[in-house]
């Protein structure tokens, strides 16, 4: 039955390009379509955007994340997939395990990669370690702790997360978490279950080999190529060097502060020690539309950069070199979009 609906579907879409392909294809396309459409049970024919081939743009992100992927972890993850639960990918999961070990550097055995982006490991910490009627503690500093406030109500627990798409430099949709002692004794001894069969821990610390179980069992499937590239970032990150990367971030942030200085813009954060060094704000330069300087800057340059987020939308651009885009060749053409918006971009009358 299966079989028949996948080779119907493909006759369908041959026809379809046969017809696109066709001198007659103009004159004889209603005809057809409908004489197609008796004939088959399939009611919604192949969408026309589909017999396009894929495109995309090359762009510079520097943005706050994604970051551009170098080849390597692009080749990294166009690897032939294998399945998610043979010992390979157990062995590839355990070197995911020790990199984020060391990138976060702990030694929390608690410490995996979910299959889901940022806000996967997020939710995964919060309906984890609170239980319905116990109340917390967020710290909102921005849109992340809103958005912490919205879901969680209690949280006095050490769990670190990120996602693979910033100084790592993977494509998003896995994201490192960790939990320490004072987390697991929290959630493995919780009275009702978490709302999420998916991000629950008991069976996640299962399929990480973290619970001492010498099997580990189906829970989900993991995203396989995704994980490719993951292990292929920790790995560069671990031949660079955390602390050779840490200096490099900053250093380059440095330069980028004095470029931007130099181009008479002013940096939102005013104590140098409380920036980020992988992503750098800037206070929307007086008379200027911020989302017309963005703009400019993508369709001339190919570049993103990007505005605020929540409390702090109106109010800055970000520029984000992490990981690979961190270097001084791509501060100085991040400085060059600017200097060229700022002069072709209107002062604004708002
Ligand atoms: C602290 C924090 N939490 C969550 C997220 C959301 O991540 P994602 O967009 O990968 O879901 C981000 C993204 O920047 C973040 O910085």
């Amino acid at each position: 039955m299966q079989r028949a609906l996948f080779s119907r579907s493909a006759l369908l879409a041959q026809q379809a390009a046969a017809a696109l392909d066709s001198p007659l294809a103009a004159r004889g396309a209603p005809l057809l379509q409908r004489l197609e459409r008796s004939m088959s049970s399939v009611t919604i024919p192949p969408p026309a955007c589909m017999l396009r081939p894929l495109e995309v743009p090359n762009r510079y992100l520097f943005g706050p994340g994604p970051s551009n992927v170098p080849p390597r972890i692009l080749a990294a993850q166009g690897r032939p997939i294998i399945g998610h639960l043979h010992p390979e990918m157990y062995e590839i999961m355990n070197d995911i395990k020790r990199g984020i070990q060391y990138i976060f550097q702990t030694e929390n055995n608690l410490t995996i990669a979910m299959s889901g982006s940022g806000h996967a490991a997020m939710e995964c910490a919060v309906f984890n370690t609170v239980e319905p009627g116990e109340s917390v503690l967020v710290a909102v500093n921005g849109i992340w702790g809103e958005r912490v406030a919205e879901i969680a109500e209690r949280m006095d627990i050490d769990i670190l997360y990120s996602g693979s798409q910033k100084a790592l430099n993977s494509p998003p949709g896995t994201a490192p978490i960790s939990f320490n002692e004072r987390a697991c004794d929290k959630m493995f001894n919780r009275k009702t279950k978490p709302v999420s069969y998916l991000f629950d821990m008991t069976h996640l610390s299962n399929y990480w080999g973290c619970d001492g179980q010498p099997a580990r069992v189906y829970h989900h499937t993991g995203p396989v190529s995704g994980f490719f590239a993951l292990r292929e970032g920790l790995a560069i990150v671990a031949e660079k060097g955390l602390e050779a990367s840490w200096k490099k971030h900053k250093d380059v942030a440095s330069y980028l502060y004095r470029g931007l200085e130099d181009l008479g813009l002013k940096l939102f954060i005013p104590d140098r020690d409380l920036r980020l060094p992988s992503v750098t704000t800037i206070a929307i330069p007086d008379g200027y539309n911020w989302r017309e300087l963005l703009a400019y800057i993508m369709k001339h340059h190919q570049m993103e950069m990007t505005g605020g987020l929540g409390p702090s939308i109106g109010m800055v651009m970000r520029i984000g070199l992490m990981g690979y885009n961190c270097e001084e060749t791509k501060a100085d053409m991040a400085l060059h979009a600017l200097a060229d918006a700022l002069k072709n971009c209107k002062k604004s009358k708002v």
